[in-house]
């Protein structure tokens, strides 16, 4: 089963604006979604989805997401795709950093080292946004939009899952996919000022005072999907770089991060430690998952404990149909 529809007032003024626009439409005007400025997007229903029953002609969307520069987004997306792919899962990715593109580098590297090697390995399939022709669109509406519908659309066909990296600042391409996710995931370095996005604390770092920039964002997404008849994101936040040592700011963030959790909606995932391991395959394409297929025989400690690590996140995402056995 497939749906189309159309997600209105996706504005670039930002979330609060999407935010007003949205609450003033289911007010005042019923047919909101047939505004003009509008985007197609084709949209998933879930495993969640009433009975329960997942048609595996339709992708389950992955979003990697937060706003903060730097906290792990595609370290954490390089390993979940290629988690998914060795599964034995159909999986496509779109890298929304149109700049940096460091998950579309990493799975190019992988092409390559795979080929030098004369090996095949289970990989994630990677979609470049096409190019529209500005012409073709008509007033009001966005090429980012379309670029992105297209995208999608390309890949879903052929994918179990479609995994999305943004990029580490608020942009329209990021905003849009996070209406798109079934699943969202965001890393967070351990500190108050990744924390900080999230929600404003007190001085103490133990009162939430409110929702920040970014949740107020998600929080838009859930209404819009909400408003479009879809099944609510599943959101889950996880921590990135964890040192080895039970510092109190490690402890403050742990509790800080529960006691947000419940107030707007999110499970905690276990976190990612800092290790080595996270960042020096990157030139390869590889993942700690891969190190055996290409003949290291014995993985060391850390290795170990990091595929324990992603493990347990890929098990705590409790996505349709997987069973986790690596
Ligand atoms: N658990 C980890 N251990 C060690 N290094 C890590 C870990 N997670 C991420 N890094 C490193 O931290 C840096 C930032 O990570 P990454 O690029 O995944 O973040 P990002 O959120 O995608 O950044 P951006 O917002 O710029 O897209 C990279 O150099 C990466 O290799
Ligand atoms: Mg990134």
């Amino acid at each position: 089963m497939r749906r189309a529809f159309s997600i209105l007032r996706i504005t670039s003024a930002g979330p609060r604006c999407v935010l007003r626009a949205t609450r003033g439409a289911v007010r005042t005007r019923p047919s909101f979604l047939d505004l003009t400025h509008k985007i197609q997007l084709k949209l998933p229903p879930t495993h969640r989805d009433v009975g329960q029953v997942r048609d595996k002609a339709v992708a389950h969307i992955i979003v990697v997401g937060n706003e903060k520069g730097g906290a792990g987004k595609s370290t954490v997306s390089m390993h979940v795709a290629t988690a998914l792919s060795r599964m034995g899962h159909r999986v496509g990715v779109l890298d929304l950093d149109l700049r940096q593109r460091s998950v579309g580098r990493y799975l190019e590297n992988r092409q390559r080292h795979l080929q030098d090697l004369g090996l095949t390995l289970a990989s994630p399939r990677y979609q470049e946004l096409p190019e529209v022709d500005k012409a073709n669109l008509a007033p009001g509406e966005n090429a980012y939009d379309h670029r992105l519908s297209k995208a999608v659309a390309a890949l879903e066909p052929d994918c179990d899952f479609i995994l999305i990296d943004c990029p580490g600042s608020h942009t329209r391409l990021a905003q849009v996919a996070h209406s798109l996710a079934d699943t969202l995931i965001t890393p967070l370095n351990d500190s108050f000022v990744d924390f900080d996005l999230l929600a404003r604390i007190d001085n103490d770092g133990e009162k939430i005072m409110g929702p920040s920039v970014y949740s107020e964002m998600v929080w838009s997404a859930r209404q819009l999907r909400a408003q479009a008849g879809l099944p609510p994101i599943d959101w889950i936040v996880l921590r990135n770089r964890l040192g080895a040592q039970q510092m109190v700011n490690k402890m403050k963030m742990e509790k800080a991060l529960e006691r947000l959790s419940k107030r707007i909606g999110f499970r905690v995932a276990p976190g990612f430690s800092e290790r080595v391991v996270f960042r020096e395959l990157f030139p390869r394409g590889l993942t700690l998952l891969d190190l055996k297929d290409i003949g290291v025989k014995q993985l060391n400690i850390s290795n170990v404990a990091a595929r324990q690590e992603v493990r347990d996140l890929v098990k705590a995402l409790q996505l349709p149909d997987v069973e986790v056995n690596f």
